[in-house]
């Protein structure tokens, strides 16, 4: 039976965002280990590792322009900061790179992970990986609605941020976040501009699900019809709105697009909150080509959330009016844009702009990604060596799911690996621990497998932490305790060796130690 969910609606008027801020405050964090919501790309440690440099870069230039007091403290603002895992990644990537800087080894800073979804700050405040940074001083957590608060109350230190009362420049961090908040669509056609409406209905819905559950959301298809905009100038009550609207339908004979509304009024509370010194890293799903503006509508990307892509041309209009910049790659890849904006452009951002093009433009972290999958694909016909394995890690900044997805194609060729292979592959398996962030026990298995290698080339002390962190991500996990057993057993830890394997049995009485193990 097909369900009427919604009557043709204006889009920032839709059902959809109440039922996606329902979403994410039910599921809480378990919408990233089952629900699915994606979040790969965006705790890459590749894409850390491109954040922190900016950041560095940023906070650089803001020294060297007088507005960076070493004496008091950053605030890096992470809005929607969900699961943590990109904060944990952008932290140990800033403690290196900024205490190798001699001019900002002294500087103070604080990330604060924030969200609408008290569960998902309460499971960062417990996250033993996150805990030093908290006794640093380096973390703290806050609720924030990136549309609605104005002053921002930290829980640990007990700080308060109140606009214009910030005295360093500071750095906001959103990801997936304006692909997550309100939007609205419009049709420019001919010079006129009609706004868009959305229909929504639901097909093969289980009973018990009425139409304002979230969990209908997986189930709705949508329809859009178009009305027109008769004045076009007070369609908005904020001028600069209208101006971007203007611009926008100037360059299209015909075109289809979406207008990220949340993502300006967010700018434009980080505009109030820094005095317009902020820098914004973002990354998104991107619109479409602009070839492909006449014909394509905006599709819903529906998982238990849904998101909508961010047309980056517009919001790099929206800033240059309020005097900023946004920084894009050249040709961007539209599947993943990853940002780099300043709020105001009074003062230059010289080495800003140098790293973009180093890290962001130079190689952007969907096309790493690209990369990986293209060669999984291929594993059938051909396993890539244990060096070229090594340098695809390495280039990726040591992700862990990239090992994850290369894993069996590693223990396959174990068997010869060569000295200098094992030797690189050692190092490589602590770099790639260190960014290593669990949420749910299925994450016990990298560390092990991490210490069968080490096993089956008798690094049984390497082997031995591997399954030890294993048993402590998953305390029930029966092959944990049993490796770690025969690894001490090796190491002539005799009761620990027993204690173990015990354990392990009383997990799992099929395993029994046997003499070729
Ligand atoms: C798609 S997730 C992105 C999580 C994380 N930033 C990432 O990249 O994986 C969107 C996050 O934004 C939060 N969120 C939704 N609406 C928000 C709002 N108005 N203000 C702040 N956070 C919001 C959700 O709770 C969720 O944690």
């Amino acid at each position: 039976m097909r369900l009427s969910v919604q009557e043709p609606t204006r889009l920032s008027d839709s059902v959809l965002w109440d039922l996606q801020d329902k979403a994410y405050l039910s599921f809480g964090p378990s919408a990233w280990t089952e629900k699915s919501v994606p979040f790969y790309l965006t705790s890459a440690p590749l894409l850390a590792r491109h954040f922190a440099s900016l950041i560095a870069a940023y906070l650089s230039d803001s020294l060297q322009a007088g507005i960076l007091d070493l004496n008091k403290p950053v605030y890096f603002l992470d809005i929607g900061a969900g699961a943590g895992r990109l904060c944990f990644q952008i932290l140990r990537e800033l403690e290196s790179l900024l205490s190798h800087d001699s001019n900002l080894s002294s500087l103070g800073y604080v990330y604060i992970m924030s969200d609408i979804v008290e569960s998902n700050l309460e499971a960062a405040e417990k996250n033993s990986y996150l805990r030093r940074y908290v006794e640093e001083g380096h973390l703290d957590f806050a609720y924030y609605n990136a549309l609605e608060t104005d002053v921002i109350k930290l829980r640990h230190s007990k700080k308060v941020l109140e606009p214009s009362k910030l005295e360093n420049p500071m750095v906001a961090i959103a990801t997936y976040l304006f692909d997550t908040i309100v939007q609205d669509l419009f049709k420019a056609e001919k010079g006129q501009v009609y706004e868009g409406r959305l229909a929504l209905f639901a097909d093969k819905v289980e009973k018990d699900i009425s139409i304002d559950d979230p969990q209908i959301i997986q189930h709705l298809e949508s329809e859009y019809s178009w009305q027109l905009i008769e004045n076009l100038e007070d369609y908005y009550s904020h001028k600069a709105l209208v101006n971007v609207l203007n611009e926008f339908k100037e360059r299209y004979d015909l075109a289809h697009f979406l207008f990220p509304t949340g993502a300006f009024a967010v700018i434009e509370r980080l505009h109030a909150l820094s005095n317009g010194r902020c820098l914004l890293l973002a990354a998104d799903q991107g619109g479409e080509p602009k070839h492909k503006r006449k014909t394509c509508l905006p599709a819903l990307s529906l998982h238990s959330t849904f998101s909508l892509p961010v047309d980056y041309e517009i919001v790099e209009i929206f800033l240059k009016n309020m005097g900023g910049a946004c920084l894009l790659a050249p040709e961007y890849d539209k599947s993943f844009v990853v940002s780099a904006s300043v709020l105001s452009e009074k003062e230059k951002y010289p080495q800003l702009l140098r790293t973009f093009d180093q890290t962001v433009s130079y190689f952007e972290v969907v096309h790493y990604w690209y990369c990986c999958n293209e060669l999984e694909k291929h594993l059938e016909v051909k396993n890539p060596s244990l060096h070229h394995l090594y340098l695809l890690l390495k280039q990726g900044n040591w992700d862990p799911s990239v090992f994850h997805m290369f894993y069996t194609c590693v223990e396959k060729q174990w068997g010869e690996a060569s000295e200098d292979d094992i030797f690189l592959f050692e190092e490589a398996l602590e770099k790639i621990w260190q960014r290593h962030f669990p949420l749910s026990k299925d994450d016990a298995y990298l560390p092990l497998n991490m210490g069968v290698l080490m096993f089956h080339v008798k690094r049984f002390d390497s082997a031995y932490r591997f399954f030890q962190r294993a048993a402590e991500i998953d305390s029930e996990f029966a092959l944990a305790w049993h490796y770690q057993g025969l690894a001490a057993l090796r190491l002539m830890r005799l009761s620990e060796s027993q204690r173990c394997l015990k354990q392990a049995q009383n997990l799992d009485p099929s395993l029994i130690p046997t003499k070729s193990t």
